[in-house]
């Protein structure tokens, strides 16, 4: 029977989600049943710690270096229950001009004979796997980040777990900020998109939401904030995204300088709101950064059961050879899509539709006259 090798990988941030993504990807390539019908046998290969694992291994001698790890249906069982990635992840990229190595790391492709890279990954990740495939290098693109900020895809692995967590520790900071009839705001993640912020705050019932898309007026917060105390509320729930900013500022940084895809240490304003509230209002205001919470943890039922489709449909692609595609969700559809469709772009939320821009909240209107 003919053979095929798949390497598997890894890129970005870790999200729940990728490992039951990585196991299907091992189950549906070598399994037995489907073998005979496809006339061909794969081999699946797992590379460690992203694009690195890629430029570090030696193509003719990787066995036991941690670079690559044969995998088989055996050892991935169980991956559908833990976060994180067994993998293991980087944020290394081979185009970075401070360290340009993508000539390497195609030929290291090549010359360990790999059919198919199959790459679950963000913006970032996905954009390098574009950049090979213009190379000729096979690859086929898996969406994931808790940001679901790529384009072309309704859903992003990682993004409903992430949900989860902002709901379950708001329910916990209820019973206090009540208790002490206090506001908190809680910073989430999510880059320059809102998504995270927007349907966090959205499942969760927070009385505002910051998100990137739309500057907010700090003096507008603390009107609202006076309106809910007005009408009696004892506490208030403010949730706020990373990349928010006030009107006229720019994005707080944790610290200067980019990361090796040109993107900012975002993170603070969650702090910087809860000062000017408490100075604009004179009610207590305590502020929490959730953080990388919001990446941990088991991967909810909904993470588990997409990243079995998106595991499958990224070996279906493989299968037919339908490569330099990222298996998406639309409308709810498993579909794929060019990896050039992605690159470059990325998908924030509208605030024309889906925001609510004078309360700060979610929209209050879903169906327009007619629909
Ligand atoms: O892209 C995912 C994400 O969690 C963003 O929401 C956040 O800004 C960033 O990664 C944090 O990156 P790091 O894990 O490198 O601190």
């Amino acid at each position: 029977m003919k053979k095929s090798r798949i390497g598997v990988l890894t890129g970005g941030g870790d999200c729940a989600g990728l490992n039951p993504a990585l196991k299907w990807v091992v189950k549906t390539a070598m399994d037995e049943r489907l073998e005979s019908e496809r006339g061909v046998r794969h081999e699946v290969l797992g590379i460690h710690d992203g694009w690195k694992g890629l430029a570090e291994v030696d193509p003719a001698n990787w066995d036991g270096t941690g670079h690559i790890t044969p995998l088989n249906p055996d050892i991935v069982r169980t991956w559908d229950r833990y976060g994180g990635t067994m993998l293991g992840t980087s944020r290394f990229s081979p185009y970075d001009p401070k360290n340009e190595c993508s000539g390497l790391v195609a030929d290291n492709i090549r010359k360990m004979g790999f059919e198919a890279i199959v790459v679950l990954g963000g913006d970032g990740t996905l954009a390098i796997a574009a950049r090979m495939a213009k190379e000729g290098i096979n690859v086929i693109g898996i969406p994931k980040t808790i940001d679901k900020d790529l384009p072309e895809t309704d859903y992003t692995l990682g993004f409903e777990t992430a949900l989860n967590v902002i709901v379950e520790e708001v329910d916990r900071l209820r019973t206090t900020a009540g208790s002490h009839k206090r506001i908190f705001v809680i910073e989430t993640m999510g880059r320059t998109a809102g998504w995270l912020a927007l349907e966090g705050g959205e499942a969760c019932g927070a009385y505002i939401i910051l998100i990137p898309e739309h500057d907010f007026s700090i003096k507008r917060v603390n009107e609202l904030v006076m309106e809910g105390r007005r009408s009696g509320t004892r506490y208030e729930i403010i949730i706020v995204a990373e990349g928010a900013k006030p009107v006229g500022r720019r994005e707080i940084v944790k610290k200067k300088g980019t990361d090796s895809f040109g993107r900012k240490d975002l993170g603070g304003v969650g702090e910087l709101v809860a000062l000017e509230i408490e100075k604009g209002t004179e009610i207590e205001t305590r502020s929490v950064v959730l953080s990388h919470l919001q990446r941990g943890g088991a991967p909810c039922a909904y993470d588990r059961r997409m990243g079995r489709y998106f595991g499958i449909a990224a070996v279906d692609l493989i299968v037919n050879r339908r490569f330099g595609r990222m298996v998406s969700f639309k409308n709810g559809k498993i579909t794929s899509v060019p990896l050039a469709d992605i690159y470059g772009r990325l998908s924030r939320v509208d605030p024309d539709t889906q925001y609510d821009v004078d309360r700060y909240n979610g929209r209050r209107t879903i169906l327009r006259s007619g629909k």
